[in-house]
């Protein structure tokens, strides 16, 4: 089996990460969006992050883009600026084979080298395999938001997990 690899997501990827956002979008609990993107909007996103200096990550296998990562703002105030909130997306048929892992460990790295302060992922209570990676890489459970959000008819809790590179939780890496 050909090994995965990272590398910095460039515009020729996109189509290959709308298909794993709008998986998600359409089946699944863990993006809150209910309408999947169209591949503008999915372009725009991806131009703004590259060209603002936020990082996005891609693996790949045998040259396929198998799952994709990145952060951008955490929130749309000047104070919050030192903050990152992140996302993780790994093909079903590929879960399990250490992409989220490779993915998060890279972003990790970018993002402290980049000087961020603070990591933040959304993640849905009931995602125990992000959980898990997550805290293997030195984060911790910092907020947790019972039914602020609600899909397929569900309402859904929020888990804020927290990596602060030179905080009071900072958290180590493996
Ligand atoms: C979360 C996600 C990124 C993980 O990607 P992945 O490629 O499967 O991750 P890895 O293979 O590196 O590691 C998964 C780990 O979770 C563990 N895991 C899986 N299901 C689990 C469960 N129900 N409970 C506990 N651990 C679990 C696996 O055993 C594995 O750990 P191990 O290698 O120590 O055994 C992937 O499941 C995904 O894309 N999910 C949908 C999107 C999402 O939830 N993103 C995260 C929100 S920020």
């Amino acid at each position: 089996m050909p090994k995965i690899e990272i590398r910095e997501a460039t515009i020729d990827d996109v189509e290959a990460m709308r298909g794993l956002l709008n998986d998600e979008i359409r089946n699944d609990v863990n993006v809150w969006d209910e309408t999947p993107r169209s591949i503008a909007v999915m372009r725009a996103w991806l131009v703004e992050r590259l060209d603002s200096g936020m990082a996005v990550l891609v693996a790949t296998r045998a040259g396929a883009v198998i799952g994709y990562a990145g952060y951008g703002p955490f929130r749309p105030h000047s104070g919050y600026r030192h903050t990152v909130e992140h996302s993780v997306y790994v093909d079903r048929e590929e879960r399990g084979s250490g992409a989220g892992r490779a993915l998060l460990r890279a972003l990790v790295k970018i993002a402290e080298e980049r000087g961020i302060h603070a990591m933040v992922g959304g993640i849905e209570a009931g995602n125990a395999a992000s959980m898990h990676i997550h805290r293997e890489m030195g984060f911790v459970e910092t907020g947790r938001m019972p039914e602020v959000g609600k899909k397929f008819g569900r309402w859904l809790t929020l888990v804020l997990m927290q990596r602060t590179f030179d905080g009071d939780n900072a958290g180590t890496m493996p």
